[in-house]
């Protein structure tokens, strides 16, 4: 693949927020290592899904991406471009051609605007449409596009369901012509009827359109068809990134045979034999990270060695990308699960250091 395939380009990523505390909020104390060091690329016209258990820094790496967060290190190309130095006037330049649709439609649309409004706002802001009819027919193709009546144009966010809401959040976006398009939980929301047509959606366009996204899901089904590549998150770093297929019928990583053994498999007979792993404790505190592998307080293959020491870098092993000193050996079945003593995770806020706190209560434990 050469450099011109490949539309964004993310390097080292960090995005650290500061935990400030006294009266006036004037000391800080300690960072919430959102986003702690994230590679990752995306060819034009393909889809990334990004997995991972809430709070592990998905929407914080999306908004990164698009500069909607400021990063506080590493580097961010799209399409050649570096984002994150770039001054003020031309990131706004660039914005039109990334856009975000969002897991809410209600909340990110202004009840006050009905949807020719929502609509044209964006246009008019990125200076698009020679005039008043010419930015009414651009409306009309993308409503077109997205599956919505032309008599939407006179209507308000309340008068829709929840999915055509979203066609709506869609619609937003895309009538700008972007290249890029975040997609923060675009389904969650959504009835698991309605799910399927939006996802449905979101794959024509990108076929029609030769559309490239970046799509955030806790749901590894979602993921799963839509995505060419998925990467799975935990505490603010990338531990398994595989084409789709191969991440679901070979995870490498601990952590995503966890995630996969809790979907269900619709075949009764493979479902009542497969391997369950259950995982013990919260995500801990992404204020106080564990040390070494970020995943040793929860995984069942956690050896003596190096995991609690050492933080495996993101290595290739067969196609995928894969952050586990011991991955091969849990592969090959040679490495066996034990149980894991489950951590008790201070609530933020509480005390000054956030810090995570190792106990022994109920075991974990794996099926
Ligand atoms: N503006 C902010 N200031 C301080 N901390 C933040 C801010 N935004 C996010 N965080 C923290 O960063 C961490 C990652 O949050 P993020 O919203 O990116 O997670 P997520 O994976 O998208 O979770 P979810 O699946 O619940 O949407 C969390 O601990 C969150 O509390
Ligand atoms: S490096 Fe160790 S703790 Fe981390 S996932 Fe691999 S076996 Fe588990
Ligand atoms: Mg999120």
């Amino acid at each position: 693949m050469t450099e011109s395939d490949i539309l964004v380009e993310v390097r080292d990523l960090k995005v650290h927020f500061p935990i400030k505390r006294g009266l006036i909020l004037d000391r800080v104390v300690g960072h919430v290592k959102a986003v702690d060091g994230v590679d990752l690329s995306i060819p034009r016209g393909k889809t990334y899904g990004l997995v991972g258990e809430s709070g592990c820094g998905k929407s914080t790496l999306g908004r990164a991406l698009l500069q909607l967060t400021p990063p506080t290190g590493g580097e961010v190309r799209f399409d050649g471009v570096e984002l994150t130095t770039l001054a003020a006037g031309k990131l706004r330049t660039m914005r039109r051609r990334m856009q975000m649709i969002f897991q809410d439609p209600m909340s990110s649309l202004d009840p006050r605007q009905n949807v020719e409004s929502i609509l044209t706002e964006g246009l008019q802001t990125h200076g698009i449409g020679t005039d008043r009819d010419d930015r009414r027919r651009i409306i009309g193709e993308t409503l077109d596009a997205v599956g919505l009546p032309r008599w939407a144009l006179s209507r308000y966010p309340h008068e829709f369901s929840g999915g055509q809401r979203q066609r709506i959040g869609i619609a937003r976006a895309l009538v700008l012509g972007p290249e890029l398009i975040v997609a923060d939980e675009p389904v969650s929301a959504l009835d698991v009827s309605i799910q399927a047509q939006v996802v449905n959606l979101l794959d024509e366009l990108q076929d029609n359109l030769g559309l490239t996204y970046l799509v955030i899901a806790h749901d590894l089904a979602v993921v799963k068809h839509i995505s060419d590549v998925v990467g799975v998150m935990y505490l603010g770093a990338l531990v398994e990134e595989a084409p789709s297929d191969r991440l679901y019928s070979e995870p490498l990583h601990p952590y995503t045979r966890a995630l996969m053994s809790a979907v269900p498999v619709p075949d009764p007979d493979v479902e009542d034999r497969r391997e369950r792993i259950l995982l013990a404790g919260d995500l801990p505190s992404p204020a106080n990270p564990p040390s070494g592998c970020r995943f040793h307080t929860r995984c069942p293959w956690a050896q003596p060695t190096r995991c609690a020491d050492e933080r495996p870098a993101l290595r290739e092993i067969g196609g995928s990308r894969v952050a586990c000193h011991f991955a091969e050996r849990i592969a090959s079945g040679e490495l066996r699960p034990h149980k894991v003593s489950a951590q008790i995770v201070r609530p933020e806020g509480e005390g000054e250091d956030p810090a995570v706190v190792s106990a022994p209560t109920e075991p974990g434990s794996y099926v």
